[in-house]
C-alpha cells in the first residue's frame, strides 16, 4: 500500500498564530510513528519557524524571479524559508488573470516550472475534472480536487460527490504519477476512510483542524482513517 498524505492548510485563520506551532509539532511526531505523510501549510509569515519543525509547504507563489516585484512571493523566498513546496491555484487564491476568470494555465506553468527547477514540490488545486485534465499536463506532485461550495462546510467531498471523486482518482492514476488528493468539508476518520475507498492518496483539511481546540484528536483520527 502506498503512503497516504495529509495536508493541513492553515489558511489565514487567526488560530494559525496561536495553535500553528503546536499543530506542526504534533503532526511531525505523529508522522514519525505512522505510515501517513503529514504536511502543514501555514501563512507566509510563519513559514520559516514552522519549516524547522515539520514538513511544510507555502500557500502559494508568484510566477516571478527575485527582483523588482513589490508584494510578490518568489520561489527563492520559499527556498530560503526552508519549505518543501507550495500549494497553487487554491479556490481562495486562484491563478487567474481576472476575477472569477478561467485558470491562467500559462502563469500556472511558469510558477510550477520555477518550483520544479528549485527542487520544490507543487500541489495544484482544481475545482472540477476539466481543470484536472489540464493541470495533469504540468505533472504536479499532487493534484487536489476541492469543490468550492463544500469548502469550510460540514459535508465532506467524499460523502457529497463520491462519483466525481472516484472519476477524479481514476483520471489521475491512469494519466500520471501525481498524488490524487481531495479536500473540502473533511472533519474526521469516516471521511478519511471513505476517501481511501474511493481511491484517493490523501486529504487537504483546514477548518476541521484549525477551528477546533481538540485539533490533536482530529489529526489523530484522520491519520487512523488514512492508515486503514
Ligand atoms: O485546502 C483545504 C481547504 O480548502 C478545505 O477547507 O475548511 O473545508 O477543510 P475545509
Amino acid at each position: 500500500m502506498n503512503m497516504k498524505t495529509l495536508i493541513i492548510n492553515y489558511k489565514a485563520y487567526k488560530e494559525a498564530f496561536t495553535n500553528g506551532l503546536d499543530i506542526a509539532k504534533y503532526s511531525d511526531e505523529l508522522a514519525k510513528t505512522s505510515d501517513v505523510s503529514i504536511i502543514v501549510s501555514p501563512p507566509f509569515t510563519l513559514l520559516r519557524d514552522i519549516a524547522k519543525i515539520s514538513k511544510t509547504i507555502a500557500q502559494g507563489v508568484n510566477e516571478v524571479d527575485p527582483g523588482a516585484f513589490t508584494g510578490h512571493v518568489t520561489w527563492f523566498e520559499l527556498k530560503q524559508a526552508g519549505v518543501a513546496g507550495t500549494l497553487l491555484n487554491h479556490s481562495e487564491n486562484r491563478c487567474t488573470s481576472s476575477k472569477n476568470g478561467p485558470v491562467d494555465y500559462v502563469a500556472l506553468k511558469m510558477a510550477v516550472d520555477k518550483c520544479a527547477a528549485s527542487g520544490m514540490g507543487f500541489f495544484v488545486c482544481v475545482q472540477n475534472l476539466e481543470e484536472a485534465r489540464e493541470v495533469l499536463k504540468i505533472k504536479p506532485t499532487g493534484i487536489a480536487y476541492e469543490p468550492p461550495e463544500l469548502i469550510g462546510g460540514n459535508v465532506s467531498v467524499s460523502n457529497s460527490k463520491p462519483e466525481i471523486v472516484k472519476e477524479f482518482c481514476t483520471l489521475v492514476k491512469q494519466n500520471s504519477e501525481s498524488l490524487a488528493l481531495i479536500g473540502a468539508g473533511v472533519k474526521g476518520k469516516e471521511d478519511a476512510e471513505k476517501s481511501i475507498e474511493l481511491g484517493s492518496d490523501g486529504l487537504l483539511v483546514a477548518s476541521g483542524i484549525l477551528k477546533t481546540d481538540d485539533y490533536k484528536s482530529v489529526i489523530n483520527d484522520l491519520v487512523k482513517g488514512l492508515s486503514k
